[in-house]
């Protein structure tokens, strides 16, 4: 008997090589310069919670009551009765008439993404995705070993998306359009002339049109509309979730809405066999979907101001360091700044020698698929406002040096 290669490391798959998730990825060196004694200012994670914005007490409220009633068991695949009718008759209040029987409540957008992707492309598959992009895109292609193919979003006009630069990305083997809107990490909102041209171009091709809209109720104005509005017919599927306006991310609780259109029959089959084989999502936290739904929704009122007043400080700010620009953000919390990079360095060290100077943690946009020599960085802006003011003064007087360095 030989052992010669038990002690051996056990091999890893080779897709988990495919991608990278710069947003946490980057904490490690975080955790070093914090070792080192130096306090970090963690601008990389989109969580509310974190900075200090709390849980509306009714949704607390219903998940208590939910675990003290004994609602620990499994539920249906599908989720709850109650949240499914309460996400259905939320989107159809919207404008886009949505049917209970086609909402799957899941374990955030996260996964409900991973449903939908899983559902319709086949390893090999392309499907179109912004970019910069939300990485968890690129991650559960990866997995699928199927492609991201992605289109350009223009800082130069507004961080749009380049329409010509998606029809160009079209091949026969294309299943679906992802469209984040309101956007992250640029925080864009599009207009309706452009949402239908992105609308129009999935039907004319028989895309699927995959619409996170998980900022929809962040909108510095108001909610903005949900893409099935504009053509209830179309073959959309809506995410959201209890993560950004409803203040609880760490529930792992949000919501697929398919529409109604029957060619997407076969996709709700689809999605609720895969949905069977998870068995369900987190049964206690479900119960907050109807309370957050059909409850006092104030919070959003008074957390929409707060995220405004954020933005403009942040664009001020960040406008006023030379060398910096920034697209002014109309919804959810991200900024996306470009620094003008002296020739030869990266968006990535820009971003760990500000971490390593100053304890300010920002996300470099290499890390969202963009030209690392490009330089943008994401920068979340859920601080305090005077917290947010030392961090610009800090990256200010970094910026000068290392652009004169
Ligand atoms: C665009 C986008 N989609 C999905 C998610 C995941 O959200 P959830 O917590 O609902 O899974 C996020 C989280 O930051 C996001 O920004």
């Amino acid at each position: 008997m030989t052992t010669a290669n038990t002690r051996a490391s056990i091999p890893t798959a080779a897709r988990v090589h495919r991608f990278t998730y710069a947003i946490r990825n980057i904490v490690a060196e975080a955790q070093r310069v914090e070792a080192a004694g130096t306090r970090v200012r963690y601008l990389n994670i989109g969580d509310p919670v974190a900075f200090g914005f709390k849980t509306p007490p009714h949704l607390v409220e219903a998940v208590a009551r939910a675990l003290k009633d004994g609602r620990n068991g499994y539920g249906p695949s599908a989720g709850i009765a109650p949240a499914r009718e309460a996400v259905a008759a939320e989107y159809t209040a919207k404008g886009f008439p949505v049917s209970a029987d086609r909402v799957f409540i899941t374990a955030g957008t996260s996964e409900g993404i991973e449903l939908a992707l899983s559902a319709v492309v086949d390893g090999g598959g392309d499907v179109l995705v912004p970019m910069p992009t939300y990485p968890l895109y690129t991650a559960v292609l990866a997995k699928l070993e199927a492609h991201a193919r992605y289109y350009r979003l223009d800082p130069g006009r507004g961080w749009m998306p380049d329409l010509d630069h998606l029809r160009s990305l079209v091949t026969p083997a294309t299943r679906a359009l992802v469209v984040i809107d309101p956007n992250n990490p640029t925080g864009a909102v599009y207009p309706a002339s452009v949402r239908r041209t992105l609308l129009s171009f999935a039907d004319e091709h028989g895309l699927l049109v995959l619409a996170d809209e998980v900022y929809g109720d962040l909108g510095f104005d108001g909610p903005v509309e949900p893409y099935g509005l504009l053509d209830p017919d179309a073959a959309i599927i809506s995410f959201s979730s209890l993560s950004k306006a409803y203040l609880a991310p760490g529930w792992r609780t949000g919501w697929m809405a398919i529409g109604g259109s029957p060619r997407l029959d076969d996709v709700v089959a689809a999605v609720k066999k895969l949905a069977d084989g998870r068995l369900c999502s987190t049964v206690p936290m479900e119960y907050a979907v109807s309370a957050a739904l059909q409850g006092d929704r104030s919070h959003q009122l008074a957390f929409r101001e707060a995220l405004r007043a954020r933005a403009t400080l942040t664009v001020d700010r960040l406008r006023a360091i030379t060398g910096v620009s920034c697209v002014a953000p109309t919804a959810a919390f991200y900024a996306m700044p470009r620094v003008q990079l002296p020739p030869g360095t990266t968006d990535e060290s820009f971003v760990l020698s500000l971490l390593r100077a100053t304890g300010v943690l920002c996300v470099y946009g290499s890390g969202f698929g963009l030209p690392a020599e490009d330089g943008f960085l994401r920068i979340v802006f859920l601080a305090p406002l005077e917290e947010l003011a030392q961090i610009y003064d800090l990256m200010a007087a970094f910026t000068a040096q290392y652009m004169n360095a």
